[in-house]
């Protein structure tokens, strides 16, 4: 049975086949439009997932939409309505744009691929972010909560469920909480308010929030009230979201925090205002991370389960994932590669399939990478044509020779298999460097990422030696498969991790096991080798704002744009002519080591 599930129209659109109840391929628009954020109907990721597996759009059994487009409607007119007089310039807007395209849903996919409306499906928009969260996880009863900012209605869902090998699979909601009271706006609200991009930077607020103190609690629980039944209520007094779309903030939200940041100014941490921004950061941060807690705690309570799986925007924040492994009372904690919007592509399908046309459960592969993959010979090609200096290796020779380039401090651009589907680079398309001296971060920052410098960059480690470096609770190592944990660098090692230790000591880590890049692990163990620590800093494989590198050509490209010294794909590596250093730093860092 082929089931193609379709995510888009909100932000960062995708598509992924299920094939037989086992996902094909999901890829997001962006990556192959190469339009940061690409919210229009995915049809490059449709074709590209249709290609890859082979099947014709005629050979679909079902298409499924990740939310129900009238339900949506039926909430942005309502609140409208409410809202009227002071909606009324939001309003033609928001109806135009779901007018257009959302509601016809149905339609559009049907006359796009050419399948009767009959096969168009759709989920609720909370149900493709359960099932993303749960049926992707090794485990076979677990709670489950999801949050984001919004779906239709729902803005953060609990419930549970349970699911037996090739036989029947449960998943139940127990309650929700509905717009416009919501976790994920409440957060996007300060995202916009410190002058980030809405939907795009709120890890910006997360990274920010480590340089301040949570010295606002006070005044951000103004803005959301724990309500009787356990659940929770923002005061709208102090948001405009849901009246306009102009500005998510009303003027008693800036009376109460001060004025807003000017996006266009740089934040300076050591003056009055940005440390203002920073405590605002660590303020909404630290009530974000009390009420998740308190939420799943009662879920806890209530189902008596070890195991949560997350879901939803929400769950992109390690700190607060790492605290709610900490202190809900979960023993496991399962986080999936892509638990946003984008994801919902691969759940949508999933739940059909398992849900709607209740075939049987099926394992899944416990790994990220369902994208297209890197040829490396179009590498070679591409290089050469330049006159670049492309080399083909065997395996074992080119991971000595790239464990060589990082140990004498160049930067690697490296391109490995499919790519990663989800927000983050797990070691397929990633920018890989030494993690151990603050220079590495700063030449990063400005060199490559062009970014704010309080941004931390993240480490990969082998699995097997993740104890040694990092302070991980149990459970943690899971979390942390996919990036989704901060956990502490441990004091002894932080002057020799300074690339990766945030200033709050932390470290938002990927832990890798030989099985799910063994390619990767091969690395960080020759990496060792040289210079006795199996650790590296891998940043996703990208300029600032543009989408992470797909194919060979934009992996080429970007490395000639940027000071990126080395690029592999597969078994070719070009190195830039530029990028010969000097050994004595290496013996430099071999001594600090030893
Ligand atoms: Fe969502």
């Amino acid at each position: 049975m082929n089931i193609l599930g379709i995510s888009a129209h909100y932000h960062d659109s995708a598509a992924a086949l299920v094939v037989d109840g086992v996902p094909l391929c999901a890829v997001q628009e962006e990556r192959l439009s190469r339009h940061k954020g690409d919210a229009s109907f995915p049809l490059l990721a449709i074709e590209s997932c249709l290609e890859n597996a082979g099947v014709e759009p005629g050979e679909l059994d079902a298409v499924v939409f990740y939310e129900r487009p009238m339900l949506k409607f039926d909430r942005v007119l309502t609140c409208a309505l409410r809202a009227f007089p002071q909606s009324w310039r939001a309003f033609p807007k928001a109806m135009k744009n779901l007018l257009g395209e959302k509601v016809w849903m149905r339609g559009i996919i049907s006359s796009h691929l050419d399948v009767p409306g009959r096969k168009v499906l759709f989920t609720e928009h909370h149900q493709a972010h359960a099932a993303t969260a749960f049926l992707t996880a090794p485990t076979r009863r677990a709670a489950i909560m999801t949050a984001d900012a919004v779906g239709e209605w729902a803005t953060l869902s609990v419930g549970d469920g349970e699911r037996w090998s090739n036989g029947p699979i449960k998943i139940r909601r127990f309650r929700e909480i509905r717009f416009p009271h919501s976790l994920g706006m409440l957060y996007s609200t300060f995202t916009a308010y410190l002058g980030f991009k809405v939907n795009e930077d709120e890890y910006k607020v997360m990274g920010l929030a480590a340089y301040g103190k949570p010295t606002l609690v006070e005044q951000v629980r103004k803005l959301i009230r724990r309500t009787p039944d356990g659940a929770f209520a923002l005061d709208l007094d102090y948001f405009e979201f849901h009246t306009t779309a102009e500005r998510s903030y009303s003027s008693r939200f800036v009376k109460l925090f001060g004025p807003p940041r000017n996006p266009y100014e740089p934040i300076d941490l050591d003056s009055a205002e940005g440390q203002r921004f920073a405590d605002c950061a660590a303020s909404v941060q630290r009530v974000l991370e009390d009420t998740v807690v308190e939420l799943a705690r009662a879920l806890q309570r209530e189902t008596g389960l070890t195991d949560l799986c997350l879901g939803g925007g929400v769950a992109l924040n390690g700190v607060a994932n790492a605290r709610l492994l900490a202190e809900s009372g979960f023993e496991r904690i399962f986080v999936p590669p892509a638990p946003g919007d984008a994801g919902c592509a691969i759940g949508a399908a999933l739940y059909c399939d398992r849900i709607h046309f209740g075939n049987p459960d099926r394992d899944l592969p416990d790994h990220p990478f369902w994208g297209p993959s890197v040829d490396g010979s179009e590498l070679t090609r591409l290089a050469r044509e330049d006159g670049h200096l492309a080399e083909e290796f065997q395996d074992g020779k080119l991971i000595d020779q790239v464990a060589d380039d990082l140990a004498a401090h160049r930067i690697v651009g490296w391109m490995e298999g499919a790519l990663e589907f989800g927000p983050r680079a797990l070691g397929h398309r990633s920018i890989l460097a030494a993690p151990h001296t603050t220079d590495m971060r700063d030449r990063l920052n400005r060199e490559i990422k062009y970014r704010e410098p309080f941004r931390p960059f993240a480490p990969v480690v082998a699995v097997e030696a993740a104890a040694r470096y990092f302070d991980i609770p149990p459970g943690g190592i899971r979390l942390a498969r996919f990036m989704s944990g901060v956990f502490p660098v441990r004091p002894e090692w932080r002057s020799r991790l300074q690339a990766i230790t945030h200033v709050d000591g932390t470290a938002r880590l990927q832990v890798l096991e030989p099985a799910m890049a063994p390619r990767l692990h091969a690395l960080l163990g020759a990496y060792e080798r040289r210079t006795g620590i199996p650790v590296l800093l891998n940043t996703s494989f990208n300029l600032a704002g543009e989408p992470i590198v797909n194919r060979a050509v934009e992996g080429y490209s970007t490395f000639l744009r940027c000071k990126i010294d080395v690029l592999v794909a597969g078994g070719t590596r070009v190195i830039k002519r530029t990028s010969l250093m000097e050994k004595t730093e290496v013996d430099r860092i071999r001594e600090e080591v030893a």
